[in-house]
């Protein structure tokens, strides 16, 4: 009796390489594929789905904006040790133990939230240095060595920092952007 409604079979035989037109009727492995008419809904609701999107890409923005800006800290620094010449990691101890962290507020320096002078965390950028002097680093570090002889009139008292130190300073100022 004919046999009509079976799907059409493949005959593979076992470990030979099978060509178009050449399947042998021996050694039949048969072989059915079945695609499903629906694939399965998902269990996850739409919501959740958009705020896992949303979540993932603000979290890659996050950690695009944090890897960019330790970046720039991490150029800023570089090119304020090579233009200024001393070490910004001594700074921090030096603006506590000569005072200047009493007058001046500094980003990085917990303790320099001074008020009776200006923050220093642009200084960098500034034109003249304390409104005097043409903010070059050898006018940064003669103002911070001794300030009253570029101002006798500056409110900013001789601290005993040496030239050196005052550098290790300079460089740190100009490592903030
Ligand atoms: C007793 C307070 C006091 C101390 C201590 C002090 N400063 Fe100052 N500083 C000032 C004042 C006030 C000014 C503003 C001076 C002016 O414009 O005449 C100033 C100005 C400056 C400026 C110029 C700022 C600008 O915007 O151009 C720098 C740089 C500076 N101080 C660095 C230091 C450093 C570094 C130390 C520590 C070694 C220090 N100061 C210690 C009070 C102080």
């Amino acid at each position: 009796m004919p046999n009509e409604s079976k799907p059409p079979r493949l005959d593979v035989p076992l470990g030979r390489e099978v060509h178009a037109g050449q399947t042998p009727a021996s050694a039949a492995l048969p072989v059915k594929v079945v695609i499903p008419a629906r694939l399965p809904a998902s269990v996850m609701p739409a919501w959740l789905k958009l705020t896992l999107v949303a979540a993932l890409l603000a979290g890659s923005g996050i950690a695009t904006y944090a890897y960019h800006q330790i970046r720039l800290d991490a150029e800023q620094r570089q090119s304020a040790i090579a233009i200024v010449g001393g070490n910004p990691d001594r700074a921090p101890a030096l603006i506590v133990r000569f005072g200047c962290a009493g007058c001046h507020s500094i980003r990085g320096v917990p303790e320099a939230v001074g008020q009776s002078g200006p923050s220093l965390n642009g200084v960098a950028r500034e034109i003249y240095v304390a409104g005097i002097a043409p903010s070059t680093v050898d006018n940064l570090l003669d103002w911070i060595v001794d300030p009253q002889r570029m101002d006798p009139q500056t409110a900013m008292p001789r601290t005993g920092i040496s030239r050196d130190e005052a550098r290790d300073v300079a460089t740190y100022l100009y490592s903030l952007r």
